[in-house]
């Protein structure tokens, strides 16, 4: 069988912002889902996962969508990928999947849309070539929310599609969205080479983990659908700061200030990226990021924002919570000289906390979703 990887990622910038049209800049890490494919003929689809050792799903792929109740939760992710490719009218006779993942669970690092990326991209090539890197990254979105009922955005699995090595990701959601197929400046590569600039990315899985399941997530997605609504707008990528005073509820205009401060917040990183300014300066931009997020989103969790702080009081250029939030990872940009220094000192905190110590790591940005030679 040949085999396909898809990563994971960081978001740089753009935090809850995708699902309200407007701009992301992750990264894929240098950890991913592998996911080994061969046809059959057999009418079904087998699966197994290196995770799961000695459980094998089995079932018939006229059957998929009626026995979803009855399959584990991790399978759904994976089997969701193949009930929208018959769905959307690639019909697969059978299939095995083998898969593997090297993404930290529960972390806030897209391990599932890793997973349905990799089945996607392993599926394209075995039975749908035609598929545009759009159409596979909307087939692993609506698996996960769909069959596997998360109701996410796109930027995980833009990311682990789109992202290349070396660069982060600027995708304008609206653009790459479009009716009539992505618009040209829907997708950019910044190159961003930390190493260059002797800086590191540092990791720190929390170990809370964060469920976007569990109703807080879609939440926020309704509260900014209310503040469009009562703005007049069709998202709140089209409001701006002059808007806000016209939300009459308090916790409406913080939860759309977070969303418009949070785009500006990304086009000032691209600018300066893009103008080859020092990397560091992106720092205080990324601190203002995760304030906003606790203070006006109301995602964080007091693990992420003691290591927040922690990695900004060793020195860290800046810090933020990745991801939904509410549990997982923080970010931090740090000197590369200072990274080890930066991680014990979060880890410490932790422990004096009387917390179990973070997973800490230096992430690089890595490609996006690929055939494994
Ligand atoms: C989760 C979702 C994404 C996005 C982020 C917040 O990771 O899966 O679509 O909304 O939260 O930026």
């Amino acid at each position: 069988m040949d085999s396909w990887i898809a990563p994971g990622r960081v978001n740089i910038i753009g935090e809850h912002t995708d699902y309200n049209d407007g701009f992301v800049l992750p990264i894929a890490l240098p950890l991913g889902v592998v996911c080994a494919a061969g046809p059959t003929a057999d009418g079904r689809v087998r699966l197994t996962s290196a995770q799961r050792p000695g459980e094998v799903v089995v079932v018939a792929v006229r059957e998929l969508a009626a026995q979803r109740d009855r399959v584990p939760g991790w399978a759904r992710y994976p089997l969701g990928v193949v009930v929208e490719f018959t769905r959307r009218g690639h019909p697969i006779e059978g299939v095995r999947l083998e898969v593997d993942g090297a993404v930290p669970i529960g972390a806030g690092l897209s391990s599932s849309a890793a997973l349905c990326c990799a089945v996607t991209v392993a599926l394209r090539e075995l039975f749908a070539p035609e598929l545009t890197d759009r159409a596979v990254v909307e087939i692993a979105r609506a698996a996960e929310n769909g069959f596997a009922g998360v109701p996410t955005g796109l930027l995980d699995q833009s990311a682990s599609i789109l992202c290349t090595a070396g660069h982060a990701l600027f995708l304008d959601v609206r653009a790459f969205t479009a009716p009539d197929g992505p618009e040209p400046a829907a997708v950019e590569q910044i190159p961003f080479d930390l190493a260059a600039a002797g800086l590191a990315l540092i990791v720190a899985d929390t170990g809370h983990p964060h469920d976007l399941a569990d109703g807080a997530y879609a939440e926020r997605r309704a509260q900014c659908e209310a503040a469009a609504a009562v703005l007049g707008v069709r998202a709140l990528r089209d409001a701006t700061e002059a808007d806000l005073p016209r939300l009459a509820d308090p916790l409406l205009r913080r939860r759309a200030r977070h969303v418009v401060t949070e785009n500006a917040r990304v086009l000032a990183v691209v600018d300066r990226l893009r103008s080859g300014a020092d990397p560091r300066t992106i720092g205080g931009l990324l601190t203002a990021s995760h304030r906003s997020l606790r203070d006006d989103f109301e995602v964080s969790a007091p693990a992420l924002d003691l290591a927040v702080d922690a990695a900004l009081a060793a020195g860290a250029h800046g810090a933020r919570l990745v991801g939904g939030g509410f549990g997982g990872s923080v970010l931090a940009l740090v000197d590369r000289a200072d990274d080890d220094r930066v991680a014990a000192r979060i880890e410490q905190r932790f422990l004096t906390a009387g917390l179990s110590a973070p997973r800490v790591f230096t992430v690089e940005p890595a490609a996006g979703a690929h055939r494994v030679a």
